[in-house]
């Protein structure tokens, strides 16, 4: 449609059918007329069968014949038979499920990360949908908070790419095309920052902060031309990001150039009356319109009161206009008025979605997301040893998370199925050993949608003895065991804030008895988390990462542990040496005590009880092979105006086998007019090499990437001298220095 077209729609339209692209709903609430239906969230909600049928996009719901069959009815009724939006939240895959974005982040590949948001928009196109609530490019430090499995992590820049990869894949050139669907970056803004990492709770960062270190992700995904964006549920200093007109309209609209529509959080709109912000609902709504929400998810508050708020003279009918006419754009940019079902498809939907090839991308993926985090020589495995498997998570399908609502947990693949397909069956046995978490353990996901247990299955305990002793009895007979142990799936997530950082109580108990009759044992630590893992860390002989693989998590840990893959993965976010460490991440100032570990003396900048340390640093991800980075090399000691300069250094596999390495640049500004983070990547370069061989990586560094927010409010660099160090972790100490002019 042309834009003079889309003028002389709005113009065409009442007022309430403009408030009706307004607000979006979940699919439950119509019936198979796509009539609206009182059911009771939509009585709680106050609204009516006409508000329900003006609606103009749906949440949630996702099937190409049902999608097909729901927009012809709803365009038969629409006046201008606008067609409806479908939206839903597709976060690491729609029927194939790929890793958690953590585990995505840590990669290090957005090329890869890439390809997966591509699969996952064909298969949710076929499926209908038009647009997903992804990517979270929330910046996390807290790994008390559920949701850092759906970020990718500590760093800045790391999500930045990570956020215009996710953007790019899912929208590619022209969302028009076949197979893409709209993006969302979310949730803006600083939704990973709550204090004490508690979900939902206040956030408090200074501006600087903000903008030098939180807001460069989204901007990245805004620059990659994302559709949406969405609102995020917190306070921002003190007033919530829902309702926060300097956050939306001038930073987010003004400064940050974002031109697509601005969505809320599932129902922030009427939470800010809780907030103690908002009066009542209408006032709710004016404040969010005010400050350039375009579309209400899930309340009443638009539907109810932007009509009668233009009626009575409160607010501008030119918001509303502005507001539709973003939405408007965007269904058209969608090609949804040429083509109203886009690319539902029922055949193409049955063929693609986890089809063979898609599985292969989820399989390499999963397991070049895996960290392997110590390994003294056990792994990979001797495949002529007697291995025991043992551990809750040996024969266990629930490997996606709470946030795969399109997947299922029967298409995975378990450890122990994998296993069986090239392990000799007398030489290798498999245990649960025990539960994921205690009996008095319950836990909620959402409910219902997809069958998720609520709680932990019960045993009684005859059973859990009988479980105990018969992997005690195993691990005795093996030459090595195998404990696939860890989190719980809807232990992370949203509203899955903990206080502790442990593996659940009952898997360490077991890992303590396997240990006093074997200990000769490989963790495999499914987790949506950094968590806290001293005493593991002691006592195994390797640890493996391997997050929540997703659909062909089982396939790629025996790839790994076979070594048919050798491990490449690197952390996204630090684990802690113990939680009271946290917030924890390598990019931290200096203080004027620094800590010296070495040095007698208390007036420190340290802690008289554990190190200041990560037990695990960001970065960091060990291999089957060994690598050697030699003395760094500038072309240049001075960088003058408008230049660049090049610093390289030489890899070379020393060990016996080949093996990938995720490259990687720091650096630091040593004085500046506001103190410069410790070191900060810059820069990522992934490295093949086979034994013996070397390769020169070369990093160009320009002025560009020497920028900072300034102690004028200015974004720029600043002449002085720089450190640059080039390595395997953000702990090299491989360096050298050079000076800007
Ligand atoms: C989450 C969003 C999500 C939305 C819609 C909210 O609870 O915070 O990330 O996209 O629900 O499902």
């Amino acid at each position: 449609m042309t834009v003079e077209k889309l003028y002389s729609l709005l113009r065409d339209m009442s007022l309430e059918e403009k408030v009706g692209q307004m607000y979006q709903l979940m699919a439950l609430f119509y019936d198979e007329d796509m009539k609206g239906v009182l059911t009771g969230p939509a009585e709680h909600m106050g609204i009516g069968q006409e508000e329900i049928r003006m609606a103009g996009s749906i949440l949630g719901t996702a099937g190409a014949e049902q999608l097909r069959e729901f927009q012809k009815k709803y365009m038969e009724h629409q006046p201008h038979h606008i067609p409806m939006l479908f939206m839903m939240d597709v976060i690491h895959g729609m029927r194939t499920i790929f890793p958690i974005p953590l585990a995505q982040g840590a990669t290090f590949d957005p090329e890869l990360v890439e390809q997966c948001a591509e699969v996952s928009a064909k298969e949710a196109a076929v499926s209908g949908l038009h647009a997903t609530f992804t990517p979270m490019v929330d910046l996390v430090r807290d790994a008390r908070w559920g949701r850092v499995m759906e970020s990718t992590g500590e760093d800045t820049y790391l999500n930045s790419l990570m956020s215009a990869a996710v953007v790019k894949g899912l929208q590619g050139e022209d969302m028009r095309e076949w197979g893409k669907v709209c993006a969302c970056i979310k949730h803006f803004a600083a939704y990973g920052a709550p204090t004490a990492g508690r979900d939902y709770n206040t956030v408090e960062l200074s501006e600087h902060t903000l903008r030098e270190f939180y807001l460069p992700a989204y901007q990245a995904g805004i620059d990659a031309g994302v559709g949406l964006v969405m609102t995020s549920f917190n306070t921002v200093n003190g007033i919530p990001a829902t309702t926060n007109k300097w956050l939306m309209r001038k930073i987010l609209r003004e400064e940050m150039d974002f031109q697509g529509v601005l969505i809320s959080d599932y129902a922030a709109i009427a939470e800010t009356i809780a907030h103690g912000y908002s009066e009542d609902e209408k006032d709710a709504a004016r404040k969010a319109l005010e400050a350039g929400v375009d579309i209400d998810m899930m309340t009443g508050c638009y539907a109810k009161n932007l009509a009668a708020l233009v009626r009575e003279g409160t607010v501008d009918e030119k918001l509303i206009d502005d507001a539709v006419l973003r939405i408007l754009e965007l269904k058209n940019k969608l090609g949804l008025f040429e083509n109203p079902y886009k690319d539902a498809d029922p055949e193409a939907e049955k063929t693609l979605c986890l089809c063979d090839a898609h599985r292969k991308l989820a399989r390499e993926t999963a397991a070049r997301s895996f960290v392997l985090l110590k390994n003294d020589g056990i792994l990979p495995l001797d495949l002529s040893k007697k291995i025991a498997f043992i551990g809750p998570y040996t024969d266990n399908k629930n490997i996606l998370s709470t946030w795969a609502i399109t997947g299922d947990s029967g298409d995975c693949v378990t450890i122990e199925e994998a296993a069986r397909e090239v392990f000799t069956s007398e030489r290798t046995s498999f245990h649960a050993g025990s539960q994921i978490l205690g009996n008095e353990v319950h836990l909620t996901g959402f409910e219902g949608a997809h069958g998720y247990q609520a709680k932990s299955e019960y045993k009684s305990s005859e059973e859990l003895t009988r479980m105990l002793s018969e992997a005690k009895q195993a691990a005795a007979e093996a030459d090595l065991v195998v404990m696939p142990l860890g989190e719980h799936f809807l232990q992370t997530g949203e509203a899955t804030s903990r206080g502790t950082l442990g593996i659940p109580d009952v898997q360490l108990q077991l890992f303590r008895e396997i240990f006093t009759v074997n200990s000769n044992i490989v963790v495999v630590l499914f987790n949506g988390r950094p968590l806290e893992l001293r005493e593991i860390s002691e006592k195994a002989r390797a640890i493996l990462e391997v997050w929540l693989p997703g659909t062909e998590g089982g396939h790629a840990i025996v790839d790994v542990l076979t070594g048919k893959v050798n491990p490449s993965g690197k952390l996204p976010m630090s684990f802690p040496y113990s939680v009271g460490q946290v917030p924890v991440h390598y990019n931290e100032y200096a203080t004027g005590r620094p800590n010296q570990p070495d040095v007698e003396g208390r007036f420190f900048s340290k802690y008289i009880d554990i190190p200041n340390e990560p037990l695990y640093p960001f970065g960091y991800g060990l291999s089957y092979t060994s690598f050697e980075i030699s003395e760094i090399r500038l072309d240049s000691p001075v960088m003058k105006e408008g230049t660049s300069i090049t610093a390289s250094a030489g890899v070379k596999n020393t060990g016996d086998r080949s093996g990938t390495l995720m490259v990687q640049l720091y650096l630091r500004d040593l004085k500046a007019s506001v103190v410069r983070p410790v070191r900060e990547l810059k820069g990522i370069r992934r490295v093949t090499l086979a034994s013996g061989e070397t390769e020169k990586v070369n990093f160009e560094i320009s002025e560009e990437m020497l920028r900072f927010l300034r102690a004028d409010g200015t974004y720029g660099s600043e002449p002085g001298a720089f450190r640059v160090w080039i390595g395997d972790s953000s702990r090299t100490e491989n360096c050298a220095e050079f000076r800007l002019a």
